[in-house]
């Protein structure tokens, strides 16, 4: 049998080094494979390549280790993916600023495309931003602040630079998750020798902040908005508070999950967990576990 179309594609993508192109021909190929002989290594490829931050895109060696860029469009479910009303309105709000912006910066007008999701832990403010990214098919490019913070301590805060020249360089949506951990109210910060840096960090970022792209999606998230800097608040013209979803909404969470996976969950243990959960991480961790064990009881 000669190669077929999507076998011609994936050898292309590779003799070009094209990793991206390539992971989509192979995930072609692995969907349309439906026999029974090649399920397991089907399933079990499809599951690596397109689990979250499979799809690394390659950064340049000083901004390995502070920053995460990942191509979403193979990664993010959208199946599985709760919109709640108001995230729907804020990522629509954040689509459309992207047309404006781009036309202020025609008009040579700088324009901050700069959202602010703020509330308690486990709500999807990190979910939001990679479903924002899948969204408008850029990538999905994240720094992490708690994990940056020992080295930006140690005098770093050139690497912030570097960070924000790239995302200015490489239009994508550019994530600043757990934003308190440096930007914390100028007032706050004490008089030790680490308190000083941080803020001096956090004045760092404000000035990259100011200089970025027009066309840069960025999207800061934390929660503890009491902690921001209100200069850094005031920075971003669109806020959004994410907070755990009422019964009704964990429920239609619940289901659109289920369903997505195929599995089928006896009502009574998808009714506990939409009951006990006390946010969306709880209730995902929950639901995983049903299935777990749900599929541990098949099997035996
Ligand atoms: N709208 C949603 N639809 C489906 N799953 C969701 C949704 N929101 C959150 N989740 C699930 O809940 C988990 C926690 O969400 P996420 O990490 O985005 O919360 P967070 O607000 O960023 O939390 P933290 O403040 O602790 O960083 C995710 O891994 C995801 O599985
Ligand atoms: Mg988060």
């Amino acid at each position: 049998m000669g190669l077929d179309a999507n076998t011609q594609q994936l050898i292309r993508a590779v003799a070009e080094g094209d990793i991206r192109l390539a992971r989509k021909w192979a995930l072609e190929a692995l969907d349309g494979d439906t026999t029974q002989k090649n399920r397991p290594f089907v399933s079990r490829y499809l599951s690596i390549l397109s689990s979250e931050g499979s799809n690394r895109i390659e950064l340049p060696g000083n901004l390995k280790d502070i920053m995460l860029c990942e191509d979403v469009s193979l990664s993010f479910k959208e199946g599985r993916y709760y919109l709640g009303e108001q995230e729907r309105q804020t990522a629509e709000k954040i689509m459309r600023m992207a047309g404006v912006s781009q036309k202020l910066m025609e008009m040579q007008i700088p324009y901050k495309n700069a959202t602010l999701l703020y509330g308690p832990p486990g709500t999807g403010k990190t979910t939001f931003g990679r479903y924002v990214a899948y969204r408008m098919g850029l990538p999905f490019c994240y720094l992490n602040f708690s994990r940056l913070v020992d080295s930006l301590l140690g005098g770093t805060s050139r690497n912030l630079a570097h960070a924000f020249s790239y995302a200015s360089a490489n239009p994508c949506v550019f994530m600043l998750d757990e934003v308190d951990t440096i930007c914390a109210s100028r007032e706050r910060c004490g008089s030790g020798g680490a308190e000083k840096e941080l803020g001096r960090v956090t004045i760092t970022l404000m000035q990259e902040f100011d200089r970025l792209a027009n066309d840069v999606v960025a999207i800061a998230a934390t929660n503890r908005l009491d902690l921001l800097d209100e200069a850094f608040v005031s920075r971003c013209p669109i806020k959004c508070e994410m907070l755990p979803l009422d019964e009704g909404g964990r429920r239609a969470m619940a289901l659109k999950f289920i369903e997505d996976t195929g599995m089928q969950l006896p009502a009574p243990v998808v009714d506990k967990a939409v009951r006990e959960a006390k946010d969306q991480r709880q209730l995902m961790d929950r639901l995983i576990l049903a299935i777990a064990e749900k599929l541990d009881e098949e099997a035996n």
